[in-house]
């Protein structure tokens, strides 16, 4: 079934509700992705048990939840393969096989292995399955034989390891399967916390895509502002002020932007207005998402998964069968 779109895999670890950041970052793109390419869309389950292998109740919910923002967003079941990477079971195998011909330095030395090492507190990762991480991603990778990989830049090094672990399978059995996979770099930088900091789930600082109206409103009043401008009568900045940075992104009605950012800048509007306008932006913004969202039942969710399981397992089936040629000791 093979025509000529490239084809473009990404994922996401299913480590809880998805947010604005994640729509301005990645979900805005994969949706105009789906026209273009063959599309993979992946719940990283297994990934996300990495982390969360000693609690790792929420991880079936939370994978529910994270297709139900996806679907709500735009990510159509008719046009993607959406699915949950452990009913593939063959992206253990191929990782497993990835495995035996990566050398730990290369893992050692990853940055964002050494770097979550370091920095994510109260989780014991000095783990065989952790270091390993990169593997099992280069297997999702290649299973479908992903052209193009879009991305987060924090996702590099994963990248390039992955190039590095298919060259050197291609190499060593002289095979001619798996191309290297190419980053797609989202171009609009990341979305800014509420509160000015990086947006993060530990700074509780982000509105998830399926806050309520109210909750909207209260969390756009708790937004940073320009500090120095205590008094509406001071003139304000207006550049780097997460308010207007919301504004631009998500008011479509420029002109109220405009004239929003006028008066600002000279002292001639409240942050109450400037507020009270960006939160029925972000509502208008936010409302079919969150009636789509209400409207998918987790039965309709589950038939979207194991249809997406099917499709996806007759690529990863194929990729594992030219896999085990490659290796001929195995029996199959
Ligand atoms: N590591 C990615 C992240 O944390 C998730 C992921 C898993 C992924 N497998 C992937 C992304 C394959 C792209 C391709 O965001």
């Amino acid at each position: 079934m093979k025509n000529d779109k490239k084809t473009i895999l990404s994922g996401m670890r299913p480590t809880g509700k998805l947010h604005l950041g994640h729509l301005v970052g990645a979900l805005s793109n994969w949706k105009k992705l789906q026209d273009e390419y063959d599309c993979f869309f992946m719940v990283a389950d297994w990934h996300a048990l990495m982390s969360e292998y000693e609690r790792p109740s929420d991880i079936k919910k939370n994978s529910l939840e994270i297709v139900k923002d996806w679907v709500a967003c735009g990510i159509d079941p008719d046009k993607s393969v959406i699915f949950v990477q452990s009913m593939v079971p063959e992206h253990l195998e191929l990782a497993m096989v990835f495995s035996l011909l990566t050398p730990l330095g290369w893992l050692e030395r990853c940055t964002t292995y050494k770097e979550q090492l370091r920095e994510i507190k109260g989780r014991m990762l000095a783990t065989y399955g952790f270091l390993g991480y990169p593997v099992l991603q280069t297997a999702d990778i290649a299973l479908y034989n992903a052209d193009l990989v879009p991305v987060g830049i924090d996702q590099l090094p994963h990248l390039e390891l992955a190039r590095e672990i298919i060259r050197k399978f291609r190499g060593l059995y002289k095979a001619d399967i798996f191309v290297e996979p190419e980053p797609m770099l989202t171009k609009v930088s990341k979305l800014v916390g509420l509160d000015n900091r990086k947006m993060s789930k530990s700074y509780n600082n982000f509105i998830s895509l399926s806050d309520e109206a109210d909750v909207v409103k209260k969390k756009v009043f708790s937004m940073y502002t320009d500090p120095k401008r205590i008094r509406a009568d001071i003139p304000g900045n207006v550049k780097g002020n997460p308010v207007f940075i919301y504004h631009d992104i998500f008011n479509p009605d420029t002109e109220e932007v405009d004239d929003l950012k006028k008066r600002y800048a000279e002292g001639k509007v409240g942050d109450v207005e400037v507020k009270n306008k960006l939160t029925n932006a972000l509502n208008v913004y936010l409302d079919p998402i969150r009636e789509k969202r209400a409207d998918l039942t987790d039965k309709e969710v589950m038939e979207i998964l194991s249809s997406g399981a099917e499709k996806a397992r007759q690529t990863a089936k194929r990729t594992m069968g030219k896999v085990k040629e490659y290796l001929h000791q195995m029996v199959s």
